[in-house]
């Protein structure tokens, strides 16, 4: 993938996808060489919260800005793997490692990085069950290798675990003479997932329902490419989805958020997905997968059940982008 202006992209707002950070997102930027920030692809800021401590997989990391925001996220105790395929963006990301330990006050690297295409993840050494998160934009969309990462994906996330991820997702399926397109697959039209199949095939690898957090409608600049395209839409989505047990007992429950460790603003408000937000102390009624992810994810250690319950549920999150909520 070559660096791109905003001009070269037949989609509009590629360049400028709201962001969706954490509270300490801001200030973990704000630590990141400009060299690397005026490399990065404009794929949108987008991480999961509670993350301190914690192992991440950055796949497809590109420029690495996002290995660098996390590595700040995670703290010390953390450690994030950044992998791509592409030789020079790896090591040219690995010189900045002096400078982000010393500007976030390490004494020891958080960051590993490693050349690896995204369906070889084992192959490359990565270990099995070993990330509490997954993290990345717009790789699926890139290849026809998505059975093959998901798998993957699947070996090397713990149970527990989260995929947080956006792609761009589109309203039916891509026709074939334009996937034939090879200019079309650089930017994720010609790749881009219909959001029923992302849907089934995540569940066919052992993942919850993709839950949509936020997304962007996108539109074509070309109208005679719109027209090859025949009337697909695109939305980029950002989604997540848990790796839960496949022996677990599904229950709906009310559970309350309350995170006694850090008695800040930082903890007032949860949002988990574009349905569900939860306020400190307001026990919410959810749903059966919603409860099992609250209760076996890192979120389990900010939640509380507090009552198992029978009959009416909270409707489940929305997959669908091309719905108005
Ligand atoms: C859209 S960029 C995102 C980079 C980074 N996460 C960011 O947001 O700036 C996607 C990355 O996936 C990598 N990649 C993974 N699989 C790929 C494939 N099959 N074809 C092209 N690029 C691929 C590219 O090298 C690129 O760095």
């Amino acid at each position: 993938m070559a660096d791109k202006t905003e001009q070269d992209y037949k989609t509009e707002m590629v360049a400028c996808l709201p962001a969706v950070l954490p509270p300490d997102g801001e200030a973990a930027l704000a630590m990141v060489h400009p060299d690397i920030i005026d490399k990065s692809y404009c794929c949108g800021l987008r991480y999961p919260d509670l993350l301190n401590g914690i192992r991440v997989l950055s796949l497809g990391c590109g420029f690495v800005r996002d290995c660098y925001v996390l590595s700040k996220l995670i703290g010390q105790e953390g450690l994030v793997v950044g992998v791509d395929p592409n030789d020079h963006v790896i090591s040219f990301c690995g010189s900045f490692l002096k400078y982000h330990r010393k500007t976030c006050g390490f004494s020891e690297d958080n960051i590993r990085l490693v050349k690896c295409e995204p369906d070889g993840l084992i192959e490359a050494g990565l270990q099995k069950d070993y990330f509490d998160l997954i993290c990345f934009n717009t790789v699926l969309g890139l290849t026809q290798k998505k059975r093959e990462i998901m798998n993957q994906l699947g070996l090397v996330l713990k149970t527990g675990g989260e995929v947080f991820f956006t792609e761009m997702v589109a309203s039916s399926r891509i026709k074939e003479e334009v996937k034939k397109e090879q200019s079309l697959w650089g930017e994720g039209l010609a790749g881009a997932f219909y959001f029923e199949d992302l849907v089934t095939m995540a569940q066919e690898f052992g993942f919850s329902t993709p839950r949509l957090v936020q997304s962007t409608d996108m539109r074509i600049k070309e109208p005679e490419l719109e027209n090859f395209i025949g009337g697909v839409k695109f939305s980029m989505a950002t989604y997540r989805m848990f790796k839960l047990p496949h022996d677990r007992v599904d229950q709906t429950a009310v559970l309350v958020y309350n995170n006694p460790q850090m008695d800040t603003d930082y903890v007032n408000v949860i949002k988990l997905d574009s349905r569900n937000t939860f306020q400190k102390g307001a026990p919410v009624q959810v749903d059966a997968e919603t409860a099992a992810i609250l209760r076996i994810s890192r979120f389990a250690s900010v939640f509380k059940t507090t009552r198992e319950k029978e009959g009416q549920v909270s409707e489940p999150c929305p997959t669908n982008p091309f719905v108005a909520e």
